[in-house]
């Protein structure tokens, strides 16, 4: 008989004491949906159904990924929009990455509906093509808009954003999850 290996989740549990420093905790949640892109191609891949992987999915896409678009949208935009001067052209950055979050936001519902399907036919993602080409499709979408918030918005944000700013982006993130 196999020993029982308890197992982990894939996407570890954020720090809250991170959220003293709101921006470091923004670029490590990336660090996180980078995490969540390989286990959707991994999903997309797998042969056999994996129940506790694709529900850890299914809850971080519905739970704290909708959180931190929640953060960038409500909170870490608007801040950007008031204190960025024009030439920044941050604007054309900001609408382009919010066109963004409402497509993936889409584009996720249909995924975690994709995902209990097979979920309760007992069967992997794979079995069905539209469900396998949203997976690797919303992975690849996910990066790109990684790269640019990372490369772009994060060190704008570092350098606009005066320290009041960050203790109202640490207040209402915390507030957000409390
Ligand atoms: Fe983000
Ligand atoms: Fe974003």
């Amino acid at each position: 008989m196999k020993p029982a290996i308890a197992r982990h989740p894939r996407l570890e549990a954020m720090p809250a004491s991170l959220l003293a420093k709101p921006l470091d905790y923004i670029f490590a949640d990336h660090f996180r949906q980078r995490t969540l892109c390989n286990l959707l191609e991994e999903l997309a891949d797998a042969a056999t159904p994996d129940e506790p992987l694709t529900r850890e999915v299914i809850g971080f896409l519905a739970g704290d990924m909708a959180l931190h678009v929640q953060d960038e949208e409500e909170d870490l935009f608007p801040l950007l929009r008031r204190r960025c001067p024009p030439e920044d052209e941050i604007e054309a950055v900001l609408s382009a990455l919010a066109r963004e979050h409402h497509a993936d936001e889409r584009m996720a519902r249909d995924i975690v509906e994709g995902l209990e399907a097979c979920m309760a036919a007992g069967r992997a993602p794979r079995t069905d093509a539209d469900l396998r080409a949203r997976l690797t499709e919303f992975a690849r979408r996910q990066r790109r808009h990684l790269a640019v918030e990372n490369s772009i918005v994060l060190p704008i944000a570092r350098n606009r954003l005066t320290e009041l700013d960050l203790a109202n982006l640490t207040k209402r993130m915390a507030e957000r999850r409390a």
